[in-house]
């Protein structure tokens, strides 16, 4: 088992991410421990220039993460963490599989089509071959499972499609260059939305600070967006059927379920005909509750620069070892002649 995932070191960890994602990946981590598997988690900080980015702040927001994942329980003693700029075989890929990748095939993909908006001609050509990259980290490591949220899904399938057609054309049927990999996506927190609006996931660019609990918030600033999330005025149902059009009080459901480890019916059974008046407080604190260590670990963690840079250092070292190889056979495949 080979699990690889990335984030892009913009902005804080949000809910959205930790539910979605990073949960998984320690969940992950920790079986691998015991499966004899490994896993690699990485800053997408190539990722992060295909938008307009402000360079100072993406190299402190780049050992934020780190301090962030560290204290959401990634141990890079046991996991390999680092950043894709010190590991240049994942940008050497991307250049390889851009001759296999169809530009019909990136121009279906929605985060290009809600990004670059109407403005097509002015959006970056990193914006739009991004899920090559995207590609090429995972294909890079021979990945066989993809830990994520539900809006990578679409670009995990774009990687098989990548991997797949690589493999018909370069590869020879009992030797394939690239591993197909699989997306993982939690049945429970796949998509988590934004606190102010039920039909918008929760997401660094919101501007609205209000529209996402951070994994640094303190207990007062949890409080204080839980108690000013959008809801209805209906109490809530009894059971899952009653939450249908009711995208708000879905969402909080979902992230009290995610987060006690309960399921949907099982909160309903206990707050099902309260109001959003009892409920909500129950959901700051509990929020408050299991955020408060992440977040004392966080503020420890980050203060101590020269070890967040010697973690990402020492994981960029293991991963380039892992991925020299696969780079290798796909330049063989591709027929170049490097000396
Ligand atoms: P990013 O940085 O936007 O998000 C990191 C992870 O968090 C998940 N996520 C969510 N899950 C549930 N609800 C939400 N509201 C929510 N918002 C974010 C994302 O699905 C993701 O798993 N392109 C990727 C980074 C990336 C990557 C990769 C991921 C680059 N290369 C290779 C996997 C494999 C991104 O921008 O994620």
């Amino acid at each position: 088992m080979r699990i690889v995932s990335g984030i892009q070191p913009t902005g804080n960890l949000h809910l959205g991410n930790y539910l979605g994602a990073i949960r998984n990946w320690v969940r992950m981590q920790d079986d691998a421990a015991a499966s004899g598997g490994q896993c690699l988690y990485f800053l997408a900080d190539l990722h992060a220039i295909s938008m307009p980015h402000v360079p100072a702040d993406l190299g402190a927001n780049t050992r934020e993460m780190v301090a962030a994942l560290v204290a959401c329980g990634i141990d890079p003693q046991r996991s390999i963490l680092f950043n894709q700029a010190q590991v240049p075989q994942h940008a050497e890929l991307q250049w390889l599989l851009n001759g296999t990748a169809r530009m019909g095939w990136l121009n279906r993909m929605t985060q290009w089509k809600d990004k670059a908006g109407k403005n097509r001609e002015g959006a970056s050509v990193a914006l739009f071959t991004y899920p090559v990259l995207q590609a090429a980290d995972v294909l890079l490591y021979q990945a066989t499972h993809v830990p994520v949220g539900d809006d990578q899904k679409q670009h995990l399938e774009l990687a098989r499609d990548i991997a797949q057609k690589f493999n018909n054309d370069f590869g020879t049927e009992d030797a394939p260059v690239f591993t197909l990999p699989e997306p993982f996506i939690p049945p429970e927190a796949a998509r988590i939305m934004s606190l102010r609006d039920g039909s918008a996931k929760m997401s660094k660019s919101d501007p609205s600070d209000m529209s996402r609990i951070n994994l640094t918030d303190d207990a007062d600033t949890i409080m204080q967006k839980v108690k000013k999330a959008k809801t209805d005025p209906e109490p809530l149902p009894s059971d899952k059927a009653g939450l249908e059009g009711r995208p708000e009080a879905k969402n909080l459901v979902s992230i009290y379920a995610a987060m006690s480890g309960a399921t949907v019916e099982a909160v309903l059974a206990e707050f099902g005909g309260e109001g959003f008046g009892k409920f909500k407080p129950a959901l700051g604190e509990l929020l408050t509750h299991k955020l408060a260590p992440i977040n004392a670990r966080f503020v420890e963690l980050r203060q101590d620069q020269a070890a967040l840079d010697a973690i990402l250092r020492q994981g960029a070292e293991k991963a380039r070892a892992l991925a020299v190889p696969t780079l290798n056979a796909a330049y063989a495949a591709l027929g170049l002649v490097r000396g």
